[in-house]
C-alpha cells in the first residue's frame, strides 16, 4: 500500500529509519572500508538519506522493517568497498568541487567510438585532437554490448557489463576512462534504463519463466490493456514501430503475450513497479561507475513509469526513481553525475533537474532541447520572436544544475514548438512545424538546407528532421554549387548557432563532425541494419582528411574548426558563463535579434547578441542600460559598432560582450 505523505511526515519517517539503520551500517562500513572512508560514507548517508528513503517508500510502499532501504544501502556500500583507489581520488576532488560541471571550462564532445577512432584502445591517440578543441568531457555513444543486428544505434543493450566487441572490452573501457582522467577529461556513457534488448539475460530468464524475473517486464495476454493504454500514448517511431506493444509468441509459457515496447519491438520496457528491477538497475549503475564512468546519460527517462489514461511519460514516479537512484549512486561513487535525456516540453523538463515545487536532487544535467529547437526555428524564419517568447517562459533551474546545450546530436530534431508560444507570436503552430519540415528537408523553395524527413506521419502531418549541422546550415548546398557567398553564409550560421550554445550557460556539447562541417553521410544506406533509419545520415565517420585540413585557414574545415576553438577559448575566460548564473532575455527592438545577459558576482555582466537575418540590423543600446561598461570579447566580425545610439549587427552575426 502506498500512502501519500506530507514532506514533514516523510522527513520524520526518514529520520527514524536513519536512526535505526545508521549504527548497523556504521559498523559494517568501518569494517569494510576502514575508518577514514567509513566517515565519508556515513556523511554521505546522512546527506542523501532523505532523498532515497522518501522516494523508495513512495514507489514501493512503507518499508517498516527497513528491508528494501537497507538492501539498497548495502548495495551502495558494497560498491563503495569495491571502488578502485584512483576513482576514490576522483571522488575526493569532486567532493571538494562538487559543481565542477558548472565551470565555464567544461566542454563536452559527443562521438560514436567506432566512427571517431575505431576501437577504444585507439582513443588515446585522439585526445590531442580533443584537447585542441578544449574538450573536458567525452560522451561516447552507446557502447555497451548491444543485441546483434538492428539495435537502434546501440540503444538495445543485451549486456550492461560487457562492451560491444566491435569496439573493445570492458578492460579497454576502463583504460579509456583512465586515459581521459589523466588529461582532465570525464567519460560519459549512456545508460539505457527504460528498456533492455529482448536478448538480455533478464529478458531470457523472464521468457523461460524464472520466478525471480517474473515481473521484470510488462506482458498482457490479449489486446484489452494494450488498447486501453495506447488510447493515450503517442508513438515514438510511428512509421517503423507503430504502437507500444509487441506480440511475443514464446512468452507466457508459450501462450504468447503483448510485451511493452515503447521504442522498437526488440526493446522491452522494464517494469520499475517491481523493486527487484530497481535494485538490479542500481547494481548495474554502481558497477559501471566503478569502471570509471563519471557521467551517465540517462536515456529515455520520461518513459520509465506507466499509468493508464496518461501519455505514460513524465509520471511523478519517474522523479522518485531518479531521485532515489541518484542518492544511492552518490553514496557509493560521489564523483558521478547524471544527465537526463528527456525530450519533453519545458514544463515537464525542469523537474528532471530537481525543479519541483521544492528542490529534489535528480539529474545534474539535462538536454536543453527547447533552445536547440528554437535556434533552428529562428534560423529558418530569420526571426527571434518565437525563441524569445518560449525561452522567456522557461522556469529557472536549481542552482546546482546545468543545461547541456547543443546544436546537433545523434537524434532527429522534433519541432517542440508549443501551441501557446506559436499563437503568442501570431503563428499557426501546425503551419510553422510544417514550414520547418519543408525548409530543412529541402522541399521549401530556395532553402539552403539539405536534411530529410524522419518519421513522416501522413496521418497526423507530423515529421521530424534528420541531417548534419553543415547540411542544415547550408554549407553542403553551397559546396555542391560552388557558391562562395552561400558558403560564407553557411559557415556564419554554424558559428552563430554554436556562439549561442557556448554562451547560454551550462555545458555545451559539441557533436562530432560539426567542428569540421561534415556533410550528411550516405554510407548507412549500404548497411541493411541501418538503411531504414535516416538518423544515420548525421552520424558520420570521422574524416581524417577533413581533420587534416583544420590547420588550413582557407579551407572550410579550417574556418569552422577555428570558430569552435575561439568560442571555447573565450568561454573559458568568462566567469559569467558559470552555469550557476541565469540567462535572462533582453528586450531589443529588432525581431531578428536574440539577446541575453548573464551575471557573475565577481566579474559582472555578459551579453550575447545574434542576428538571425542575413542583412545587417541594429538595436537600441538602451537595452543594455545598467549592465556596466561592455566590451566586445568575441564577434563574428569586428568589435560591436555603435551609430546614433544603435548597436550594429551584420547579417548572421554574433557578438559576445562582457563588462570591462
Ligand atoms: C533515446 C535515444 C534514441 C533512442 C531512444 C530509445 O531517445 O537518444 O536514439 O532511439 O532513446 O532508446
Amino acid at each position: 500500500m502506498i500512502t501519500l505523505r506530507s514532506d514533514s511526515e516523510r522527513r520524520r519517517r526518514a529520520e527514524a529509519a536513519l536512526q535505526r539503520l545508521r549504527p548497523v551500517v556504521a559498523d559494517e562500513a568501518e569494517r569494510a572500508l576502514g575508518r577514514a572512508d567509513a566517515v565519508g560514507f556515513l556523511a554521505r548517508l546522512d546527506l542523501w538519506f532523505l532523498d532515497l528513503h522518501g522516494p523508495i517508500e513512495a514507489l514501493y510502499g512503507d518499508d517498516e522493517d527497513d528491508g528494501l532501504v537497507g538492501r539498497l544501502v548495502r548495495l551502495a556500500l558494497a560498491a563503495a568497498v569495491a571502488r578502485p583507489t584512483e576513482l576514490r581520488e576522483t571522488d575526493r576532488r569532486r567532493e571538494v568541487e562538487p559543481r565542477w560541471y558548472q565551470e565555464p571550462r567544461t566542454l563536452g564532445y559527443v562521438a560514436y567510438t567506432e566512427r571517431f577512432c575505431g576501437t577504444l584502445d585507439a582513443l588515446p591517440k585522439r585526445l590531442d585532437y580533443l584537447a585542441e578543441l578544449g574538450v573536458s568531457y567525452l560522451h561516447l555513444m552507446p557502447l555497451l554490448k548491444p543485441r546483434p543486428g538492428e539495435n537502434d544505434g546501440g540503444y538495445a543493450v543485451m549486456d550492461y557489463r560487457a562492451v560491444d566487441p566491435r569496439v573493445g572490452t570492458m578492460d579497454d573501457l576502463e583504460a579509456a576512462a583512465r586515459a581521459l582522467r589523466e588529461r582532465g577529461m570525464s567519460l560519459c556513457v549512456d545508460l539505457v534504463l527504460n528498456h533492455t534488448a529482448r536478448e538480455h539475460a533478464w529478458a531470457r530468464a523472464w521468457l523461460a519463466g524464472d520466478p525471480e524475473y517474473a515481473d521484470f517486464y510488462f506482458a498482457f495476454p490479449d489486446r484489452n490493456m494494450p488498447d486501453a493504454y495506447e488510447a493515450t500514448i503517442s508513438d515514438v517511431f510511428p512509421d517503423r514501430a507503430p504502437g507500444s506493444f509487441t506480440w511475443v509468441g514464446t512468452a507466457n509459457g508459450g501462450r504468447g503475450a503483448w510485451v511493452w515496447t515503447t521504442f522498437f519491438g526488440f526493446q522491452w520496457d522494464l517494469n520499475y513497479g517491481n523493486r527487484d528491477v530497481f535494485a538490479a538497475v542500481l547494481d548495474t549503475v554502481l558497477w559501471l561507475a566503478n569502471r570509471g564512468i563519471e557521467i551517465f546519460r540517462m536515456d529515455a527517462v520520461p518513459f520509465m513509469w506507466k499509468r493508464l489514461g496518461t501519455s505514460c511519460m513524465n509520471q511523478p514516479e519517474v522523479h522518485d526513481l531518479m531521485q532515489a537512484l541518484h542518492a544511492l549512486v552518490k553514496l557509493a561513487a560521489p564523483a558521478t553525475i547524471f544527465k537526463a535525456e528527456a525530450i519533453v516540453s519545458p514544463e515537464d523538463l525542469v523537474p528532471y533537474l530537481g525543479g519541483h515545487a521544492r528542490y529534489r536532487p535528480e539529474c545534474e544535467l539535462a538536454y536543453h532541447n527547447q533552445l536547440m529547437v528554437m535556434l533552428w526555428s529562428s534560423l529558418a524564419t530569420k526571426d527571434a520572436r518565437l525563441a524569445v517568447q518560449s525561452l522567456r517562459r522557461m522556469a529557472t533551474i536549481p542552482v546546482d544544475t546545468a543545461w547541456a546545450t547543443y546544436v546537433r546530436c545523434h537524434d532527429d530534431i522534433g519541432w517542440a514548438v508549443s501551441d501557446t508560444d506559436a499563437w503568442a507570436v501570431g503563428w499557426s503552430p501546425f503551419a510553422h512545424r510544417r514550414f520547418l519540415n519543408d525548409f530543412y528537408s529541402g522541399a521549401y523553395p530556395g532553402t539552403h538546407a539539405r536534411g530529410a524527413l524522419f518519421q513522416d506521419n501522413p496521418e497526423t502531418g507530423d515529421a521530424r528532421i534528420s541531417g548534419s549541422c553543415a547540411a542544415l546550415c547550408g554549407i553542403s548546398e553551397a559546396r555542391e554549387r560552388g557558391d562562395a557567398a552561400a558558403l560564407e553564409a553557411g559557415i556564419r550560421r554554424l558559428a552563430l548557432l554554436h556562439a549561442v550554445t557556448f554562451s547560454w550557460g551550462g555545458v555545451p556539447l559539441l557533436y562530432m563532425g560539426d567542428e569540421l562541417a561534415l556533410d550528411n553521410d550516405t554510407t548507412y544506406l549500404d548497411d541493411p541494419a541501418l538503411a531504414q533509419d535516416n538518423r544515420w545520415m548525421h552520424r558520420p565517420w570521422f574524416d581524417a582528411d577533413a581533420a587534416a585540413r583544420r590547420d588550413d585557414p582557407a579551407s572550410v574545415e579550417g574556418r569552422v574548426f577555428a570558430w569552435i576553438q575561439r568560442l571555447a577559448q573565450a568561454r573559458r575566460e568568462l566567469p559569467a558563463l558559470h552555469a550557476a548564473g541565469e540567462s535572462e532575455l533582453l528586450a531589443v527592438d529588432d525581431p531578428h535579434v536574440l539577446a541575453w545577459r548573464r551575471r557573475h558576482p565577481r566579474s559582472g555582466h555578459f551579453v550575447g547578441l545574434v542576428n538571425f537575418a542575413e542583412h545587417p540590423v541594429s538595436v537600441d543600446v538602451r537595452a543594455f542600460e545598467g549592465l556596466g561598461e561592455l566590451e566586445t570579447v568575441l564577434s563574428a566580425d569586428d568589435d560591436l559598432q555603435l551609430r546614433d545610439g544603435r548597436a550594429q549587427l551584420p547579417g548572421l552575426g554574433f557578438v559576445w560582450l562582457a563588462e570591462a
